[in-house]
């Protein structure tokens, strides 16, 4: 299996540009099912997951064409609703190629998308979704099976807020017949991203990026070109890694309005941060200081940004909490960051105590999953001595060529075959 192998404790400096956002492009991928003309999303991030979700839609029939950050997609020869098992397993964000299969198809096989280190993962907002909008769920042997003749416009109300929830009943409603209203809808800068692309290709949404969104079914949408949005989280994840490891990082071709909360966080923990129009620059901090963060939907503190956060707070004079209410088990990763040394205790599964500064020490360690997967690697280039990373297949199912990345920078970074 292969491994990242880092030495720390280098300065580094220089430009890191952002790739297109990995939770956009699923979207948009699986949103392309719903027409049967050529859509071309380009600023198209090539990693693991979009790999998959790419693969799952050629396996349904869609051909893709793949180019060097783009991607040409044509989805009018789909010839089945059953969905590939082991990619399925693969990929959570699977659960959202339901939605426009089962509008184009009238039906759907899938495996559970199944859940992952970070929490249980239900999907049950979705199959409530499914069948407001009419459709008919059985339950067989771990597999859905979706069908509906034809979709109904629903009113569709998300008792917790959830993204993909959001995103694919928006989806799913663009051929629905009829009006459909979503409520106490997620927000996250991907969803008014999709919408407007959605809206130029024939679609008829109102109200994308804001609690309650309205969809007017049409019969058919027709293709397009799609760039996609800045990845807000690598965004952030560089922004920390600047924090602690820099001299000074410039992050080129970012939003910074897509992480507010998030440097304002960076800034009170005493970070020097500067914003251009479309970059960050971050300093290398001397003296950190503690800060209590609580993660929130879009626009608050984002959750995928919690795991470089908190590692950025082990090195903060004193004691900050940390609160992520959205998943169960997104702290479980600081077990691996106290094995480097860092002082960490949990309150609940939802709560951290952070107590700092820690010296950090390399070892060999696991990723988790993909954004505590990246933590580690930050945690490594800022450790006394050598950090073995393995399972670094959860690392670039969410960041692009990483390591050559950022080797640019300065880090002493290498992937072991
Ligand atoms: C999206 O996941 C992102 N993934 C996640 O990023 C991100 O952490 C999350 O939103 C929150 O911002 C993609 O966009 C592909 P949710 P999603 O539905 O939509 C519960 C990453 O690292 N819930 O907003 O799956 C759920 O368990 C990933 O890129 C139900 O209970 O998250 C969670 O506790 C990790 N029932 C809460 O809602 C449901 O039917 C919010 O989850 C659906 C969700």
């Amino acid at each position: 299996m292969s491994y990242f192998e880092i030495n720390g404790g280098r300065k580094l400096k220089g430009e890191i540009t952002v790739k297109g956002a990995k939770n956009a492009a699923l979207k948009a991928v699986a949103a392309a099912v719903l027409s049967s003309d050529p859509w071309t999303i380009t600023n198209f991030p090539f990693i693991e997951d979009t790999k998959r979700i790419l693969e799952m839609i050629e396996d349904l029939g869609a051909t893709v064409k793949r180019g060097k950050e783009s991607v040409v997609i044509d989805a009018k020869n789909i010839k089945t609703g059953r969905m590939n098992d082991d990619l399925a397993k693969k990929l959570r964000a699977s659960i959202i190629l339901a939605g426009p299969v089962l509008a184009r198809m009238g039906e759907v096989r899938m495996h559970h998308p199944g859940g992952c280190v970070i929490g249980k993962r239900p999907v049950d907002m979705f199959l409530e979704g499914f069948q407001k909008f009419g459709a008919r769920v059985k339950w067989e042997n771990s597999h859905f099976k979706i069908t509906a003749k034809r979709l109904k416009g629903a009113k569709i109300f998300f008792p917790r807020i959830t993204v993909t929830g959001t995103e694919t009943m928006m989806i799913t409603a663009v051929l629905a017949e009829g009006e459909t209203i979503l409520e106490n809808a997620a927000m996250e800068p991907e969803i008014p991203m999709l919408a407007e692309f959605l809206n130029r290709c024939g679609a008829k949404i109102e109200g994308a990026g804001t609690p309650t969104i309205r969809i007017h079914g049409v019969k058919k949408i027709g293709g397009g070109a799609l760039e996609l949005i800045p990845d807000r989280i690598e965004a952030g994840t560089f922004a920390v890694l600047g924090a602690l490891a820099g001299e000074k990082v410039k992050i080129k071709k970012c939003v910074p309005s897509h992480i507010r909360a998030f440097l304002a966080y960076l800034q009170k923990a005493g970070v020097k941060v500067e914003e251009g129009e479309n970059e960050i620059t971050v300093w290398g901090a001397k003296n950190l200081k503690p800060v209590n963060i609580v993660t929130h939907e879009y626009p608050g503190f984002a959750t995928d940004l919690q795991p470089p956060f908190t590692l950025l707070l082990t090195q903060a004079k004193g004691t900050s909490l940390v609160h992520d209410p959205i998943f169960e088990s997104r702290l479980m990763f600081t077990d691996a960051l106290n094995l480097m040394g860092a002082n960490i205790v949990m309150n609940d599964p939802h709560r951290v105590t952070v107590n700092g500064p820690s010296k950090l020490i390399g070892r060999k360690i696991a990723s988790p999953d993909l954004r505590a997967g990246i933590t580690l690697v930050l945690a490594g280039l800022i450790a006394n001595g050598k950090t073995r990373i393995e399972n670094i297949y959860q690392i670039d199912r969410g960041y692009e060529r990483i390591e050559e990345r950022l080797k640019k920078l300065g880090a002493d970074i290498k992937r072991i075959m």
